[in-house]
């Protein structure tokens, strides 16, 4: 049987940090009010000259390193991305061209928050079935540039960076479990505007065609926007089913949950589900406090991070899991 495993980690995080004291000096909020609420304390941003491709080259080159892997080693790219620098050429393929790896497949994915499980779960396939040897996954994201600077209600939750892995074939026990969900009826609740393509006045003269705003949106509003009560409400309830068919898995019977990598959006949510698992907090890997949520690269980002400072050890179960727009949720569980 073969499995994939995770043989190099990698991450980027901008040098800028952000702390909530300056946000209160833009907003009507407090660095209390934010820990209180989200355990966020600081948050990197990408300065002007940074982009969702370019960290997530920086990223991947660490990945590699770390699999002792070079460029041509490689014969699949997936970036999970909700802030891609282009419609097109996707972010994967800007990665192959930056890296340097040769013709290989590349693709972008889009579940929000939930994107690198997705990315994962894809990449896993691909392997078990024998098409590659090597993958690369990679979340990366700059949400400060999807945030409106003067809603409090969502400007202070984001921050920037990218995170990759490098997937490996392998007769050992690796990804063990993916679990993907979506369910679109609840979009709304979390959304953002492509301006571009939603804005459909933009060529009415020449097509005299009337326009159908209003149709899918409520309005034009090219920032995050986010009913939070809602959405908290529904990662809650969501991640906790989630918990239950994974404890219920008699395959995983036998697997106990050394380490929860959970996609860091709210302290609240990740304690609500390290509860729901028997978890204890020091079991949890916990990366929000200063990276705040970076949707899809919160995952590799924190997992880079228990990696290099020696936490998470060969051998070791990992449980993955995220919850996002769309609404997207999904779980990976792993054995490092
Ligand atoms: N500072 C001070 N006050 C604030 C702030 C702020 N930054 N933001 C909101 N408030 C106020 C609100 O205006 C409201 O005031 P009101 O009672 O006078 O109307 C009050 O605080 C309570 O607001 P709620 O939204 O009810 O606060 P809540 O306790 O729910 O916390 C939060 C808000 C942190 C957003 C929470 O709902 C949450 O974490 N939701 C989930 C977000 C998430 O997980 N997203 C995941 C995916 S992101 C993605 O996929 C891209």
């Amino acid at each position: 049987m073969s499995y994939s495993k995770i043989v190099g980690t990698g991450s980027y995080l901008p040098p800028k940090i952000m702390t909530n004291e300056q946000w209160s000096d833009l907003v009507d909020t407090s660095h209390e009010w934010i820990v209180e609420r989200t355990g966020i304390e600081s948050r990197h941003i990408a300065d002007s000259d940074e982009t969702a491709a370019g960290m997530a080259v920086k990223a991947a080159q660490k990945a590699l390193d770390a699999a002792n892997l070079k460029a041509q080693d490689i014969q699949l790219i997936i970036v999970a991305t909700a802030t891609p620098d282009y419609v097109f050429p996707s972010t994967a393929c800007v990665v192959q061209k930056y890296l340097n790896i040769p013709v290989t497949i590349a693709f972008d994915v889009q579940a929000a928050c939930t994107g690198f499980i997705y990315a994962l779960s894809i990449a896993d396939q691909f392997i078990k079935n024998n098409q590659v040897q090597n993958a690369l996954v990679i979340g990366t994201e700059v949400m400060s540039r999807l945030v409106d600077w003067s809603d409090r209600n969502t400007c202070v939750l984001f921050g920037d960076g990218a995170g990759a892995v490098v997937l490996q074939k392998s007769g050992t026990p690796g990804i063990l479990q993916t679990k993907l969900y979506a369910d679109g009826h609840l979009g709304s609740l979390l959304a953002a505007d492509n301006l571009h393509m939603a804005d459909t006045t933009r060529h009415l003269p020449q097509l005299n065609v009337t326009q159908n705003k209003g149709k899918f949106i409520e309005e034009l509003y090219p920032f995050i926007r986010m009913k939070g009560q809602h959405v908290f409400k529904a990662a809650v309830s969501r991640l906790g089913e989630l918990v239950k068919e994974i404890q219920s898995d008699p395959a995983l019977s036998n697997e106990p949950i050394d380490w929860l990598v959970p996609h860091q959006a709210n302290h609240r949510i990740i304690q609500a589900t390290a509860d729901k698992l028997g978890l204890s907090m020091e079991k949890v890997i916990l990366t929000v406090a200063h990276h705040a949520n970076t949707s899809s690269a919160s995952i590799p980002l924190a997992l880079d991070t228990a990696i290099r400072d020696g936490r998470i050890q060969p051998g070791q179960n990992l449980l993955f899991e995220a919850f996002g727009a769309g609404l997207t949720w999904g779980s990976a569980f792993v054995k490092y």
